[in-house]
């Protein structure tokens, strides 16, 4: 169930959620280095990341993200090749990465290419070594971003998915979604380690799931399993997205 109370930011349109997401971002990256000299951002696919994206590689973002101690990961893979139109990373690449002062061994894709089991196990080693860990060991990311698809689900997390192993499994191998591909996935427990987590939502076709995700905690939508120890999730959103939820929330 989500921790409430959720901290709803209502933006005009794409555009300005975009920038909204581009803030945080920002802010989560200069409290993370002047705290720990390290900032550890996990992304999400889909199409909605894409305009802040964009956004982050471009002034004023681009000179004021401290892009050289910034480890970027992902927070879900399609098992496709980096030049397929559904890889995550490859829009990333595209969008961000091509255009920002990152160094090369500080981006750590999920390896789509081998066998999804394999997959998932290299990542949780590769977030393990690079990550600071939870008493439970999980790694504790100082951001994640997740988006929502219209089910309810976020990441690779899809509801009634009876194949998601136990929550030990800190990155597991699913399939399922649009494309319906095997996919790597951070789990819920890994997300609710991190020390901020914000969905980023815009769109009309996502409102009537939006107001059941918020306002019925009995629905048992995936997106409800995040519910992140350190606080509140942010959830950044556009008038369209937050269209029907009840005044309370606007
Ligand atoms: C993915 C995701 C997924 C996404 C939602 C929303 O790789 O598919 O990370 O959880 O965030 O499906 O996708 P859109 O932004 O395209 O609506």
């Amino acid at each position: 169930m989500m921790s409430p109370p959720a901290h709803i930011v209502i933006c005009d349109d794409e555009n300005g959620a975009a920038t909204a997401g581009a803030d945080l971002w920002l802010e989560a990256a200069r409290k993370a280095v002047a705290a720990r000299g390290l900032f550890h951002v996990a992304v999400s696919g889909g199409s909605t990341p894409r305009k802040m994206h964009a956004l982050l590689a471009r002034p004023p973002y681009l000179s004021q993200i401290p892009w050289l101690k910034t480890h970027l990961y992902w927070v879900d893979e399609r098992c496709v090749p980096h030049e397929d139109p559904a890889s995550n990373y490859g829009a990333a690449r595209r969008d961000l990465l091509d255009k920002i002062p990152i160094p090369e061994r500080r981006i750590h894709p999920m390896p789509g290419h081998l066998p999804p089991g394999r997959g998932a196990g290299q990542y949780e080693k590769t977030l393990q070594e690079y990550l600071p860990l939870s008493g439970e060991r999980h790694p504790v990311f100082d951001l994640i971003l997740l988006g929502m698809g219209t089910d309810g689900h976020t990441a690779s997390l899809f509801p009634g998915d009876d194949s998601i192993p136990p929550s030990s499994g800190r990155v597991i191998a699913v399939k399922g979604g649009n494309p319906e591909v095997y996919r790597l996935t951070l789990n819920f427990n890994v997300i609710n380690s991190a020390r901020k987590v914000a969905f980023l939502v815009t769109g009309g076709s996502k409102a009537e799931t939006l107001r059941t995700a918020i306002e019925n905690p009995s629905a048992d939508l995936p997106v409800q399993q995040v519910a992140p120890e350190c606080g509140p999730t942010t959830w950044i959103l556009d008038r369209e997205a937050a269209k029907l939820l009840g005044k309370v929330h606007r």
